[in-house]
Parts: structure tokens; sequence; C-alpha cells
């Protein structure tokens, strides 16, 4: 079996450097023996230095300018994170995206943060998703003018990538809100099929398609089996060493009937 990631977004869930710590060993000791799993987390980029290379998981921050250096108070460049630790980075996160949230980032901006990234060796974990769906289907060329926006012009620099779709409407809330497997997995194979257009077929069929979206221990495996996707994003449970053991695991089982384990 292909080995599934699973990225615990801590977004500012976490409180203190020692809360973090003890996150980072309890998983040491708690996570899975079998290697049916990697684990990763990004972490608030305050943290990173002090979590880097202490535990079984790959440390990665939430965010990165846009810029690589220069006058742009309260950012932080994609080497001085590289330089912190981290091996990975979150971009474009609907709540960093405008709109409709805060951070204001458009897809241009998302473009250069991939690219920022990337020159530098951190693996951007690129989110793309839909406010809402439309019988229409808009959110189908919603979600490609995300990708193709994001990612046209980087194939000289981008050597790895993760793409975490998650829909706005399904952050943030409980299990039974999280998209329905099947709808992922209708989602899932035209995100490939764009990825394929954007980056070619070789390429397009390597990056891992991961789903995030009020993920639990409850829907993980499901949506892993019936969805088609490589991975999982996960917030608030993420930041729960409990419920994220609780996740890894059932994601980490070997065979499809063990769901109900
Ligand atoms: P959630 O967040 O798991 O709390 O829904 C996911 C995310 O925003 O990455």
């Amino acid at each position: 079996m292909k080995k599934k990631l699973v990225i615990a977004n801590w977004k500012m869930y976490i409180e203190s450097p020692e809360a973090a710590k003890k996150f980072i060993a309890t998983l040491k000791r708690k996570m899975p023996a079998h290697q049916g799993v990697d684990a990763w987390v990004a972490a608030p980029s305050a943290l990173i230095q002090s979590l880097a290379g202490k535990g079984p998981v790959k440390i990665g921050a939430q965010s990165v300018s846009a810029h690589a250096d220069g006058a742009h108070t309260g950012e932080l460049s994609a080497a001085l994170l590289k330089a912190a630790g981290a091996q990975f980075v979150i971009v474009g996160h609907s709540e960093r995206r405008s709109p409709p949230a805060g951070g204001g980032e458009t897809n241009d901006s998302v473009h250069q943060q991939v690219i920022r990234a990337a020159e530098v060796g951190l693996i951007p974990v690129l989110c793309i998703g839909e406010t809402e769906r439309t019988p229409e289907g808009a959110h189908f060329t919603f979600i490609e003018e995300q990708l193709a926006s994001a990612l046209r012009g980087t194939e000289t620099v981008l050597t790895k990538l993760v793409i975490a779709y998650e829909p706005l409407w399904a952050i943030g809330k409980q299990a039974e809100d999280a998209m329905k497997p099947a709808e992922l997995q209708e989602t899932v194979i035209f995100i490939r099929k764009t990825l394929v257009n954007v980056l070619g077929r070789t390429d397009g069929l390597k990056v891992p398609v991961l789903y995030g979206g009020s993920v639990e221990p409850d829907n993980a495996r499901a949506l892993i089996d019936d969805g088609g996707v490589s991975g999982l994003l996960v917030g608030r449970a993420g930041a729960d060493i409990d419920s994220f053991v609780e996740i890894l695991k059932k994601v980490g089982r070997p065979l499809k009937d063990d769901r109900a384990a």
C-alpha cells in the first residue's frame, strides 16, 4: 500500500511552546508503529525552530511571504522558514485568501508563494477549494482556476508538491458536515485531470491530493477509502493529540475491511 499522508494544521490552537513540545513528544510515543502513514505538523512559525527535528514528523509553516526579501513588515521569507527547520509550508489556505477572510491573498500571491517555497526547497502544500457548490458545477471552474493560476509556469522550480482540497463550506465543523466520500471522489478525479493538464502527465499523476474540512477519527478512513485521496489535512482534530493519533491509526491500517475495527 502506498503510504498515506496526514497533516495537522495547528492554526493558532496550540497556545504555548510547552504544549507544542508535549504534543510532539506524545506523538513520538503513540504514533502507530506500522508504516502505512506519514504525519506532518504545520505549526505557528514562532514554534518551528524548537520543534524541528525533535519528533517522528516533518514540521512546516502555515504561510510564507510572496516576496523573497525586502521591505515587508511582519512577513516571513521562505528562506528564513527553511533555516528555522521547516520542511514544507501550507500555501493559500482559505483563512488567508480574500474573500472571505483576513489575509487578503489572491491567486497571484498564492502563485508567488508556491515559487518562493519551491525556490528554497520547502514543499508547498497548496490549498484549493470552493466557497459553495452550485448545481451548475461552477465550483469545478473555480477549482481549476485556483490550480492553474497557482501552478502555471512553476515546472522549472517545483520538484515536490502536495494539494489539499478543502471546500470552505466543510471547514471547522463536525464529521457529519464533512464532504461525503462519493462527492469527494468525483472532485479528486477532476483535480487530477487538471493537474495533468497543467503539469504534464508524469508530474500531474505523482502529486498527492489530500482532503481537508471537518476530518475526525470517525470519518477519516472512509474519506481515504471511498474518497480516493492520498491523505488528509486536519485542523481542529489535528491539534488534539488523542484525536490526531486516532486518525493516524485509522488511516495507517492496510486493509479497507479494517475500517470498522
Ligand atoms: P478543520 O480545518 O479540520 O478544523 O475543519 C481544516 C483546515 O482548515 O485546514
